[in-house]
């Protein structure tokens, strides 16, 4: 894929690895978009980087993506690469009873189905492009998940099956489906969480994502996994027992 010249969406783009690739993906030649649901950490981003542009849109309510497809198809006629990058991450106990999840932010709501559903609003009109691209950020907890945050890692190995099928069934056409995999990464997803477990591992830049997920799409390597989640998505094929009994001692 070409990695300069692209008109790209990525949706989540205001923080962490969203901004990172933004700011990649700027500095190598590209029009950019990002969308989130803050309106003022959008404007913040375009203060940092005023090439970007912003757009206010949560991807977990039907109307709102809608509006967003229609908006992009009207206002940049050369779109022809969306990534998929928003997501939540929650540590939900299932011991506890029934959990505020259904209440609050849903992970499967805005992990999977925002994805699902803007791959297939957008691919009528990415297919009209002589080159295009869908990209999709998964996690290596999608190969090997923590216990602690069940849903999280449900969503990111559906959205790995996910990328695999509609890579397949777009082979034919103009579109290219990739998916990045990060490792774990220093950025605000946990939302406390790493303090709460006293987790000293913060992970990588948001940066050095970027570094490699532009090296990997430059050279269509269509599974972009990220340092030590190539280590995950190997240890997962090879010995899947010993490395979750290793990931999960407690
Ligand atoms: N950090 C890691 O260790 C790690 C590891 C593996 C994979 N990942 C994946 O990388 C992606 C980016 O996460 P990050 O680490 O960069 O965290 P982050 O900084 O919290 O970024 C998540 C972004 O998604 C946006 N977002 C969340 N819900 C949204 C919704 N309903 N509609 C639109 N935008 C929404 C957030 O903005 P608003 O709140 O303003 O909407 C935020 O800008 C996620 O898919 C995550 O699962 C992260």
């Amino acid at each position: 894929m070409k990695i300069e010249g692209n008109t790209v969406l990525i949706t989540g783009g205001g923080t962490g690895i969203g901004f990172a690739l933004a700011d990649a993906l700027v500095k190598a030649g590209n029009e950019v978009i990002i969308c989130g649901r803050r309106e003022s950490v959008l404007k913040e981003a375009k203060q940092k980087l005023p090439q970007l542009h912003i757009k206010v849109c949560d991807v977990s309510v039907e109307r709102q993506r809608k509006a967003l497809v229609s908006w992009i198809s009207s206002n940049f006629l050369n779109f022809n690469m969306l990534i998929n990058n928003a997501g939540i991450q929650r540590m939900i106990d299932f011991t506890s009873g029934e959990s505020n999840r259904y209440t609050d932010e849903d992970e499967i709501d805005i992990n999977l189905k925002a994805p699902v559903r803007l791959c297939e609003l957008f691919v009528p009109l990415l297919m009209k492009q002589k080159q295009a691209a869908i990209v999709n950020v998964s996690s290596g907890l999608g190969f090997c998940p923590i216990a602690v945050m069940p849903v999280y890692c449900a969503t990111k190995a559906a959205m790995h099956s996910f990328t695999v099928s509609v890579r397949h069934q777009l082979r034919k056409t103009s579109v290219k489906v990739f998916e990045i995999i990060p490792p774990i990464v220093d950025t605000d997803l946990d939302k406390g969480g790493r303090d709460e477990r006293q987790q000293e591992e913060r992970g990588i830049p948001p940066s050095e994502v970027a570094v490699t997920a532009m090296k990997g799409l430059a050279k269509d390597e269509y599974e972009i996994a990220v340092g030590e989640a190539e280590g995950l998505k190997m240890g997962a094929l090879k010995n899947p027992d010993e490395l979750f009994q290793h990931m999960n001692q407690w």
